[in-house]
């Protein structure tokens, strides 16, 4: 059967002397879970609009949107995936840490009426993460029409903490999106005029306004920005503070009081709110976007000079509620506090970083606004690895924007540390585990992440930013992460052996330890054939080498050593 959401409860109302407004209550959308699950994407439309269709993808029993997966830490999931679009498609499960085969990047294609069944073994910790289409080109044009849905992953740490867990009850999906329709109400893929705003698929502004039944205790809301480009500033109503309890991949080391948390697109953060006592009253989950930084898209309009004709949505650079919370009577057993602390949360330390990458966002000019972007000055290539990356690896990215946009860039694969930004350390609400990092015009975020399963050679894992319209147009890159046949140890430890540069163009250097000889030095290929000896000295000209991965194999009086180095 199908559910119609847009439907569920229509009451006029009269809010505040404003105008009449048609309350809609979000719908929670039904969970996925055991080892075998299925999904399947087809067309759909709904009446965003009244009187008008507005043409859907979506999951399975929906015409909008799709269920939850509900994952546990360990389980095996079996999953089909099939595709009953009018178009070739794939899905991705964003954040989830999978072997590139089964991640849904852009290598894999869902041919029509075909379907897709990719397995793994859960090794995500509890967090929110969510599928989506991820077919190069058409990404921004598949999930804003609505194929997208949350994935919930519960772990026995998680499970044990004194915070909400009942989905539905006192724990909910929110999944926020803001698109622009045209004039015959289908959704825009590049616009950026986007001032419709949908909650869990649920009409909530320009007319409508969207509300959640919850009880007066305290609860917890998973927030997912699923729009293709605008950043949310959340807040209450009157400020009210709360709880933020987890990033993008885990819970953090403790409950953290805010008042406003920015979540770009991609990003996901969980939060509590303690509404203990409120039996009765209303409040609205908001965006406070007046105080986004100008260059990030939903914040202030850039001044443009005079002659422009405004292209900026309505909603740009202002305050406007999102979700209005009806709080109700308690449930049984409520939870009635925060948690003073979560789980253990262990940031790599920056030490221990094999290499730094170093990228670039770029665009053809400074005025650029609305792309393309590159990073380092390249579009993406499907054909093209950017980098080789060895297994067991731990390693910096430092990502600086050269535009004048803000773009949040997201890593497949791996959940990584941000270091800092412009050399400035993060909030402590950035300093869990992360797979999206917005980065503002003029700024360099690092972050540090270890490359430790699913080696393949074939199958690339992508980067990109999750501004999808940017993300078509090719700001994309893509990596593999390359086995160790010769058993390569970590030195990360043996800080005096590090090799440097990283990646080098010509010479290689290394100190030795004190009090120790070197003996022999080989430079060999990743499959392990001789490609150069070194002599006595602690250097070695490797500009011979074609750009790729090597092995830098060094015999002192006192070890052994196997290190593998990039050539650019
Ligand atoms: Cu949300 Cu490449 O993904
Ligand atoms: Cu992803
Ligand atoms: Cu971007």
């Amino acid at each position: 059967m199908k559910k119609h959401w847009l439907i569920l409860v229509a009451i006029i109302g009269f809010i505040k002397g404003a105008s009449a407004q048609i309350q809609l209550a979000i719908p929670i959308p039904d969970t996925l879970s055991g080892t075998s699950l299925q999904l399947t994407m087809h067309e759909d439309s709904v009446s965003f609009f009244p009187g008008a269709k507005t043409h859907t993808l979506a999951f399975n029993q929906y015409a909008y949107l799709g269920p939850t997966l509900m994952l546990h830490k360990g389980q095996q999931v079996n999953m089909t995936v099939s595709n009953h679009i009018n178009d070739t498609t794939n899905v991705h499960w964003h954040g989830m840490h999978v072997a590139a085969v089964n991640d849904g990047g852009p290598h894999t294609m869902i041919m029509q009426d075909m379907e897709w069944n990719p397995s793994f073994t859960v090794l995500d910790r509890a967090s929110t993460y969510w599928y989506h289409p991820h077919f190069h080109g058409k990404t921004a044009k598949q999930a804003i029409r609505g194929a997208a849905g949350m994935i919930i992953v519960h772990d026995v740490d998680e499970l044990a903490l004194p915070i909400p867990h009942r989905y539905g009850v006192d724990d909910f999906p929110i999944v926020v999106q803001c698109a622009q329709f045209d004039s015959l109400n289908q959704p825009m893929p590049l616009g950026m005029q986007d001032s419709t705003l949908l909650v869990n698929g649920t009409r909530a502004n320009n007319g409508y306004e969207a509300f959640l039944p919850v009880p007066a205790q305290v609860i917890r809301l998973r927030l997912l920005n699923a729009s293709g480009e605008r950043s949310f500033l959340f807040g209450f109503t009157n400020n009210m503070s709360f709880g933020i309890i987890g990033s993008d991949g885990g819970l953090l080391a403790a409950p953290l009081n805010a008042t406003r948390i920015r979540i770009s697109p991609g990003e996901r953060y969980e939060i509590l709110i303690d509404l203990s006592g409120r039996e009765g009253q209303s409040l609205s989950l908001m965006s406070y976007a007046s105080e986004l930084p100008v260059g990030t898209q939903g914040g202030p309009t850039m001044e443009m000079g005079e002659g422009n004709p405004p292209m900026d949505s309505p909603l740009n650079g202002i305050d406007f509620n999102i979700l209005r919370l009806e709080v109700q009577a308690a449930t049984n057993n409520p939870i009635i506090a925060f948690p003073n602390a979560l789980v253990q949360v262990t940031p790599i330390p920056e030490s221990q970083a094999d290499i730094t990458r170093t990228i670039a966002m770029t665009a053809d000019n400074a005025l650029v606004m609305d792309g393309p972007f590159y990073f380092n000055g390249l579009l993406y290539d499907m054909e093209r690895i950017d980098y080789h990356i060895p297994i067991n690896s731990t390693e910096i990215w430092s990502i600086s924007n050269q535009t004048m946009v803000a773009h949040p860039f997201h890593i497949h694969m791996v959940q990584f540390y941000v270091l800092d930004r412009d050399g400035n350390p993060v909030s402590q609400h950035e300093r869990g585990r992360k797979d999206v990092v917005m980065i503002h015009p003029n700024e360099t975020v690092r972050f540090i992440a270890r490359f430790e399963t699913f080696a393949d050679t074939t199958i690339p894992y992508v980067y990109h930013c999750h501004i999808l319209m940017h993300e078509d147009a090719g700001m994309m890159g893509q990596f593999v992460v390359v086995p160790d046949p010769l058993g390569i140890e970590s030195v990360s430890d043996i800080t005096e052996s590090k090799l440097y540069p990283q990646p080098t163009n010509d010479l290689l250097r290394w100190n030795l330890l004190p009090n120790e000889q070197q003996e022999a030095l080989e430079i060999r290929s990743i499959s392990g054939q001789l490609l150069l000896k070194g002599s006595t000295e602690s250097f070695i000209d490797v500009q011979c080498l074609p750009a790729g991965m090597y092995v830098f194999q060094l015999q002192t009086s006192q070890r052994t050593q196997r290190t593998r180095f990039i050539k650019n």
